[in-house]
């Protein structure tokens, strides 16, 4: 009788343990700054589009909106997850920024600076469909 009942204290605290080691998802991630170049105008074809289609269109939309697929992804987002000149208020930015693993897109490791300076570059640029 006892060895079980030591059995099921082992089992509960490995029980406990496991449960504990899930919470490592919800630790912080810390993305570095980034500063835009403001001489160079980005263009949302040969710059921005093909970040979607490698990093974002083979889940969206299938996984959910907007539509980041080449040829749709402007109408898409224009106005809407991405607002000219406001960083702010640019859905789609904030999730590129975010230090929440939860928010960041795409989901488990953020666009290299580079990838994120260009979409910042971008939408200081007016967000142009150019
Ligand atoms: C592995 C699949 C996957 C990839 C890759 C991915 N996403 Fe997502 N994204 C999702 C899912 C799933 C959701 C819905 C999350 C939810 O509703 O809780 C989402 C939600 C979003 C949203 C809506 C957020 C909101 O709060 O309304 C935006 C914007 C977004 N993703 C942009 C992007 C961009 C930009 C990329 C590429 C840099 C990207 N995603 C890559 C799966 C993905």
């Amino acid at each position: 009788m006892k060895k079980i009942l030591i059995l099921i204290s082992k089992a509960t605290v490995l029980i406990l343990l496991l449960s504990l080691s899930s919470c490592y998802y919800d630790e912080e991630v810390v993305i570095p700054e980034v500063e835009p170049d403001p001489g160079v105008v980005v263009s949302f074809a040969n710059e921005i589009q093909p970040i979607f289609t490698r990093e974002c269109a083979f889940c969206h939309p299938v996984a959910g909106p907007p539509d980041l697929t080449e040829g749709n992804s402007y109408e898409d987002i224009i106005n809407v997850d991405i607002v000219p000149f406001d960083l702010d208020a640019s859905v789609l930015y904030q999730t590129l920024i975010t230090t929440d693993p939860n928010e960041l897109m795409p989901p488990g490791g953020a666009l290299s600076n580079e990838d994120i300076n260009l979409v910042k570059s971008w939408i200081e640029q007016g967000a142009l469909d150019n």
